[in-house]
């Protein structure tokens, strides 16, 4: 199945899909600090920047749609210009099926490349097959942001995590 899906790097066509896919998550209310996709426009924006400032952005395509993106963004100031930080989803029906590992491991190695060394990422505490994913890939346990997430009036905590490249 996974073989019929394409990893590809984002492009301005891709950003309806994108935006799209996000919404289905973020609207699940489980798995993401968004609670639906932020406005076209600021997708696009959003899109665009990563393009031209060569921040990872891939997304995964089936059958013409995307199903899944993962983005690593490069932080903003000089002394963590080495710092990059990573966010990813994946619709249902697309789940569990080692998709998630061929995504990020496809911008982890995008990142190495364009030369972060350190990828860090937060994961809501009760979310166990996302932090198995990263911890499979690399990414070790930092600390606990303690109730920084709160969903429908139930605090969650966050977990902190960092992957470092040698
Ligand atoms: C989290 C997510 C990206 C993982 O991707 P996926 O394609 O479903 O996961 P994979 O099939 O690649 O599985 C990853 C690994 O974790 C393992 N795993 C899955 N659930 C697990 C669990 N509850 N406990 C332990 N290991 C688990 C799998 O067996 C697999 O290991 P393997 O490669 O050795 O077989 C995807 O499920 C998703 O997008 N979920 C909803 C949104 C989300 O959680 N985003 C991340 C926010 S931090």
């Amino acid at each position: 199945m996974t073989d019929e899906i394409r990893i590809e790097p984002i492009r301005e066509d891709h950003v309806e899909g994108f935006r799209e896919a996000l919404d289905i998550v973020a609207r699940e209310r489980k798995y993401l600090i968004f609670l639906e996709a932020p406005p076209i426009e600021a997708s696009l924006a959003y899109v665009r920047d990563n393009i031209a400032g060569g921040h990872p952005h891939m997304v995964a395509v089936a059958d013409g749609r995307v199903v899944a993106w993962c983005d690593i963004r490069r932080a903003a100031r000089d002394a963590q210009a080495h710092c990059g930080t990573l966010g990813m989803g994946i619709i249902p029906g697309y789940r569990d099926r080692g998709l998630g590992r061929r995504l990020i491991a496809a911008v982890l190695d995008a990142s190495r490349a364009a030369g972060l060394r350190r990828i860090e990422l937060n994961a809501h505490a009760d979310n166990l097959r996302a932090i198995a994913l990263y911890e499979k890939v690399g990414f070790e346990h930092e600390g606990i942001a303690r109730h920084a997430v709160k969903i429908d009036g139930h605090y969650i905590d966050s977990v902190k995590m960092a992957l470092l490249f040698d």
